[in-house]
């Protein structure tokens, strides 16, 4: 049951050529599946057998070069089809049967509102006909699509389309050829009544290309910026790394029941309606934000994903690594690149770091799976982003931009491995990564311990840095990994000294990149005239925990003066998490808990500042979350983790007032709301001194937040004001959300913040409102963004009330995932992380949740998804 990296064979058979034909209804749809077969093994007396993948089908016909396949000659087992010695070349025709409508995981081919789609990767194809359903199989689609007219006026699928018409019966068809060669899980097909906006754009070498956005008729105005950001992504991609897109059309297409964010299949993307549909009213500025990353990402994987694609799937990180490195690059490019690089940081330690540090952590390429589903992790995305970063640091821009033309230039039309990738990185730079390829195959987040010592008498300064790395499950041992440590130095006025390495000669810069690759080893500065303070890991240079022991004092100099604003604002972090984490203390221990003076006093220097870009202070403004600081505790205390930071919240509302009113009047609207008028920055600053003013309690805040709710003439400020208020034991609150409710009803995404809204509610009453909102009318088990908006946000994004002593949160979420099996395996296993972090908390809570995970392993017919998370969290 257990699929291991080591055991990888190349396949036994390779498709030529593959000839669809669908007969499309949502009840029964009829597939027909031509393929041509070349053998690819050594073969001998006794070939060996051809075994295709295959699940839920109902197998109605095959037929080997012609010939219907007498029964002696196959057998159709659970999850395949066996053909006994079949010929060294031969076409092979299998008709199957399969139902669209009662496919509620949402992977092969399924009904989402009034239109079919599919969604194929990892495993999905075999779900669609027989297939080998590898990505080492690559093949050139032809596909014919035939359904109601009616029903499905729009017939889509990869490639170019060659021909369409009509048939009897209302019916019509499409012929679809997709030139190049791709594996299975880049197959897509859509139909539905839909309508499309479109754009046309050139690429840098001349040719034209077709831009598509298909929708439901009621959105149709809800695309122009995903169009916008689909002509950004494709100029970026042609300026940053020379790709040009390859064919004459580029679909994407919304739905609205979808397992994750988006699908690259080969010119014909399949999107979450949430990352496709926008207008300014009924989106926030993150929103529009997270649709332009969505967009550039799935463009992207045309290159880095399906030009060249993976081998198998424990090399998933060479595509998704790679294009989050690319997507994360576009959004730095078109937003701020600080604060975006801030967010991507945030992300990644707050829900990769976690990962690493319990028992579901894996190496960026793991060593086995049970369901590869569960490997679409933080770990394999997001770390795997980081990865790619650190080359780019390593090599520089040039050579990396060397190293991807390299890349291209021997892998295109293949499905190659992370070492290839990494090799073509190597030869380009010159360098040597065999100690760097450590990064994909060990688990676990490094620590750097940093110690130094100043000689006044040589004015040299020894920076010594040691990195360990914690056992993770299989992996009691870690070698030392080849990082680069971005650093520089500053004296105590703030300046930036010149770096001169001893037996290096004159100074090179005030920045430099120390390279790591041995447990321990030290770096000696020369040329110093007093003892300087280290700015280290700047850009946040390695995915590693930096432990150095830096005073109040060097933290308020990094945060004011230093060059890298990574620093900067990293400064501001450790600072808020020293005070919190000791009112955590104070609290368990029953003291008196108060917020520090110069606490207080760096947030006002902060509010005083009129320099700062606005969405970078709201950034330094903004306290690490309760889940970060859990991550920072031996035995996470989620109460005193919430009412530390509360207090922390209220007292810089009471505090600094004015300074905050001060500041949200600088940063008042002053015209109607452009999604692009560049006051973003200036929005979520509002927002979050509406929050602190709103923790300090009072009357006046709650008018104030019922005031800007109802001037308000878009979703960021919207939310701003309505999310305080969901928090608020005020009568203000059922009004707020009643009224939201009321306007916005008609609204798929907007509902899905207003129920996310009050499942992130600290209040003590949130868990009754979470059972009542699982009895609305608009709550859909089977669809999940309603699920994460609800489910997902209260387990996940609600730490203080889903760890209730009573276990009551525990016992609601062990229900939902019981449900969710029986629909949507997927779903569920994505539900379960938090129960994998049972060990980090008190004997009562462990044995609470334990006991859930108990409870769902006992369940009969356990889905792989959730079976695998479970049993490896226990
Ligand atoms: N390749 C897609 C992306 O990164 C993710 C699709 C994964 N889907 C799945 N069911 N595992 O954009
Ligand atoms: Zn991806």
């Amino acid at each position: 049951q257990t699929i291991h990296q080591k055991d990888y064979t190349v396949p036994d058979y390779l498709v030529e050529t593959v000839e669809l034909e669908f007969d499309l209804d949502p009840g029964e749809t009829r597939v027909v599946s031509r393929l041509s077969f070349i053998c690819n093994h050594e073969r001998g007396a006794s070939p060996r057998p051809l075994v295709l993948d295959g699940e839920e089908l109902t197998l109605l016909s095959l037929k080997l070069d012609g010939a219907e396949l007498a029964p002696e000659r196959y057998r159709v087992e659970e999850e395949s089809l066996v053909i006994d010695a079949p010929p060294e070349r031969f076409v092979l025709e299998v008709t199957t049967k399969i139902n669209p409508a009662t496919n509620t995981a949402l992977s092969g081919l399924y009904a989402s509102g009034p239109m079919l789609c599919t969604q194929c990767e990892a495993e999905g194809f075999r779900r669609i006909t027989y297939f080998l359903d590898r990505p080492d199989v690559m093949a050139v689609y032809t596909v014919t699509l035939r359904g109601d007219k009616a029903a499905c006026p729009v017939l889509l699928s990869n490639g170019n389309l060659v021909e369409k018409g009509e048939l009897p019966d209302g019916r019509h068809y499409a012929v679809w050829h997709d030139p190049f060669k791709k594996p299975s899980y880049l197959f897509a097909v859509v139909a539905g009544d839909l309508v499309h906006i479109s754009d046309r754009f050139t690429t840098m070498s001349g040719r034209e290309v077709t831009l598509e956005i298909y929708v439901e008729e009621r959105n149709r105005d809800k695309c122009e910026h995903a169009l916008l950001s689909l002509a950004n992504a494709m100029r970026w991609d042609e300026e940053k790394f020379g790709r040009e897109y390859d064919l004459d059309v580029y679909m994407v297409v919304a739905v609205d029941d979808f397992n994750m964010g988006a699908m690259e299949n080969k010119g014909l993307n399949v999107f979450n309606s949430r990352y496709v549909l926008a207008s300014p009213e009924s989106a926030t500025d993150d929103d529009y934000q997270a649709i332009e990353e969505v967009i550039g990402h799935e463009y992207f994987h045309n290159w880095t994903g399906n030009r060249i694609t993976c081998r198998d799937w424990f090399q998933l990180s060479l595509k998704e690594g790679l294009t989050i490195f690319r997507d994360q690059e576009f959004s730095a490019d078109m937003q701020s690149r600080p604060v975006k690089r801030i967010a991507d940081v945030k992300s990644l330690r707050s829900a990769q770091f976690a990962e690493d540090a319990g028992p579901l952590a894996h190496p960026v390429r793991p060593e086995s799976y049970v369901e590869i589903n569960n490997f679409y992790s933080m770990t394999v995305y997001h770390k795997g982003g980081e990865v790619i970063r650190m080359i780019e640091t390593l090599l520089g821009r040039e050579g990396f931009r060397k190293g991807m033309d390299l890349y291209f230039e021997r892998h295109d039309g293949q499905a190659v491995r992370v070492d290839e990738f990494v090799q073509a990185m190597a030869d380009a730079g010159g360098r040597d990564l065999s100690q760097f390829m450590l990064w994909y195959d060990q688990a676990g987040t490094p620590v750097l311990t940093v110690t130094d010592a100043w000689d006044a008498g040589s004015g040299s300064y020894t920076l010594t840095v040691k990195q360990s790395c914690p056992p993770t499950p299989g992996q009691p041992e870690k070698k030392p990994f080849h990082m680069p440590l971005v650093m520089g130095l500053l004296d105590r006025e703030g300046n930036e000294l010149p770096l001169a390495l001893a037996g290096e000669g004159a100074p090179s810069g005030t920045q430099r990149v120390l390279e790591l690759t041995r447990e321990t080893e030290s770096f000696v500065f020369t040329g110093l005239s007093s003892r300087p303070v280290p700015s280290l890991n700047r850009n946040f240079s390695a995915p590693v925990k930096l432990d150095y022991p830096y005073s109040d004092d060097d933290l308020t100099l990094l945060m004011t003066r230093d060059s890298d604003p990574f620093v900067r604002w990293e400064a501001g972090q450790v600072q808020a998490l020293k005070q919190i984490m000791g009112l955590v203390a104070d609290f368990q221990a029953g003291r008196d808990a108060r917020v520090s003076e110069s606490f207080i006093e760096s947030f006002r220097r902060l509010l005083d500042d009129d320099r700062q870009d606005r969405a970078f202070l709201a950034e330094a403004l903004t306290l690490p979350g309760e889940s970060y600081l859990a991550e920072q505790m031996e035995v996470i205390d989620p109460s005193a983790i919430h009412a530390a930071r509360e207090l922390v919240r209220a007292t810089v509302g009471e505090r600094l007032s004015a300074e905050l009113l001060r500041v949200r009047q600088k940063c008042a609207p002053a015209a109607p709301y452009r999604p692009d008028d560049g006051l973003s920055g200036c929005r979520r600053v509002n927002t979050i001194c509406l929050s602190y003013l709103m923790a300090a309690g009072g009357q006046d805040a709650i008018d104030m937040n019922m005031a800007q709710l109802r001037r308000s003439d878009n979703m960021t400020d919207t939310l701003g004001a309505l999310a305080p208020l969901a928090g608020c034991a005020c009568p203000e609150r059922d009004e707020a959300l009643g009224l939201f409710y009321d306007k916005w009803r008609g609204d798929r995404g907007v509902i899905d913040k207003w129920f996310s809204l009050q499942a992130t509610s600290r209040l003590p009453d949130t868990m009754d409102r979470v059972l009542a909102l699982l009895e609305h009318p608009d709550f859909d088990i089977r669809n999940p963004n309603r699920v994460r908006s609800l489910v997902g946000a209260f387990s996940q994004a609600n730490q203080v009330r889903f760890h209730d002593a009573s276990g009551r949160g525990y016992r609601f979420l062990g229900d939902q995932i019981l449900r969710l099996n029986a629909i949507n395996p997927q779903i569920a296993a994505r539900m379960l992380t938090p129960f994998s972090r049972w060990r980090r908390f008190d004997a009562a809570r462990q044995e609470l949740m334990k006991k859930e995970l108990e409870r769902i392993l006992a369940e009969p017919g356990l889905a792989r998804d959730v079976y695998e998370l479970a049993e490896k969290s226990l």
